[in-house]
């Protein structure tokens, strides 16, 4: 029993431990760039342009606000944000920033296979693959008629 109590723990201290990190190094990489340069504008109250960048939780928000979050490393990047005439952060903040930002999307689109874009694409067009791969004697008959007849031409 004891043994399998140990097990439990050390399984959901694996099953946790990414999360950990990722969570730390937000908060010890990311969330003081956000913090100094955008949250003055973009918090709970001011929401200045409708975007509250305060009320990010790190990685668990990723999934749910991913638009968003691309848009905050990529106005960063370009240097729009902050506004012309307030301290940009330095450079290597804003790469660290979007490095997160990167890997954060990355992971959730790992995690979601059935998220809409190239991965369902690729997967209509695997049953597409399937239903021409008929097993209809005549259908297939034909088909090799066509392209046998395809192939004279040539
Ligand atoms: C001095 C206030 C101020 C600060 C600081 C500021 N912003 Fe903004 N932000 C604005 C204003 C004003 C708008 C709306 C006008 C616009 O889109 O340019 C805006 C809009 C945005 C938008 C939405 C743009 C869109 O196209 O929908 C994003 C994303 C954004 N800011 C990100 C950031 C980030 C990231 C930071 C920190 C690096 C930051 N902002 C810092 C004032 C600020």
């Amino acid at each position: 029993m004891k043994a399998l109590f140990f097990t439990l723990v050390l399984a959901l201290f694996v099953a946790y431990s990414p999360v950990t990190a990722d969570t730390t190094s937000y908060e010890k990489s990311v969330q003081p760039v956000l913090a100094k340069s955008c949250y003055g504008c973009h918090n709970a109250k001011v929401k200045t342009g409708d975007v509250d960048i305060q009320s990010l939780n790190g990685a668990p928000s990723v999934a749910k606000h991913a638009d968003l979050w691309e848009k905050i490393s990529a106005k960063m990047r370009s240097g729009e944000m902050p506004p012309k005439g307030l301290p940009r952060p330095a450079q290597s903040d804003i790469a660290t920033v979007a490095k997160w930002v990167e890997e954060q999307i990355e992971a959730v689109e790992k995690s979601t296979p059935a998220a809409p874009g190239r991965v369902t694409a690729r997967r209509l067009n695997r049953a597409d693959a399937r239903a021409s791969d008929s097993t209809v004697p005549g259908e297939a008959a034909a088909a090799s008629a066509e392209s046998a007849t395809f192939g004279c031409r040539q």
